[in-house]
């Protein structure tokens, strides 16, 4: 994928803006955060918004914005929110919660075949690029669901099944614990 243009892209994002916020550090829970998220998963996520390859339940809303976006367009839209600091995540999350988290993020669950989500999503949560999408700052409730959207199978556009495998051993409070964790950081 090549690289954008990132003063178009921001010309462009007003498009964005009433859900993912101008620079990307939405503050409804629901509208994912987009600054500081790696380039190359942005592109990848805006093409398969356009071809439904990804179709889990909250999916509908970015059919039609991904829609008219071309090649140069998705690129630039990327570069533009990679290219924006995130913000540190003013909602509250739960102590308790937080610290059991933490262990999952970095150590995973053993005896449940749950790995280091470390490994791939990078020690601080800021992403590998190019496939591993940054999770640091990101709204709990979005990432708890799409832990959820895997586990079913309702969200199927993990390259090799990867997510799908990650979370299909999780039980729900795990979910919300390793979700609480990246929120705060
Ligand atoms: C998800 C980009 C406009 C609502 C996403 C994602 C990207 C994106 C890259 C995936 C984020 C991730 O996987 O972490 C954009 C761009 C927009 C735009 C470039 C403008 C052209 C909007 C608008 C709304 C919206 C206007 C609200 C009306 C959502 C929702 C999700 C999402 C609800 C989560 C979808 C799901 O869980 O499958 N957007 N977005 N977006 N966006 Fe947008
Ligand atoms: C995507 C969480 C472990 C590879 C995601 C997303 C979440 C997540 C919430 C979606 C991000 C978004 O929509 O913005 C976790 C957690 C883990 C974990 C909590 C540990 C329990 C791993 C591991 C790998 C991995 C170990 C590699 C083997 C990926 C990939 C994607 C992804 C490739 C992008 C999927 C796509 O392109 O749509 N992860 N992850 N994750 N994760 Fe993980």
């Amino acid at each position: 994928a090549a690289a954008g243009n990132a003063a178009a892209g921001q010309a462009a994002s007003a498009a964005c803006a009433a859900c993912h916020g101008a620079d990307g550090n939405s503050m409804a829970p629901t509208f994912p955060r987009l600054a500081g998220q790696v380039p190359e998963y942005i592109q990848k996520q805006l093409h398969n918004f356009k071809t439904h390859d990804r179709n889990d339940p909250d999916a509908g809303i970015m059919f039609g914005m991904a829609a008219p976006l071309d090649e140069a367009a998705i690129a630039n839209l990327a570069a533009y929110f990679a290219s924006q600091a995130p913000t540190k995540n003013p909602m509250p999350a739960d102590a308790a919660l937080v610290a059991k988290g933490k262990n999952i993020y970095n150590g995973g669950v053993a005896e449940r075949n749950i790995p280091a989500c470390a490994a791939c999503h990078g020690p601080a949560g800021k992403g590998l690029a190019p496939l591993f999408p940054r999770l640091a700052g990101q709204h709990g409730m979005y990432v708890t669901n799409q832990l959820k959207y895997f586990k079913a199978g309702q969200r199927a556009n993990d390259p090799a099944m990867m997510m799908r495998g990650v979370a299909k051993n999780m039980t729900d409070e795990e979910m919300q614990a390793v979700a609480a964790y990246l929120q705060s950081l």
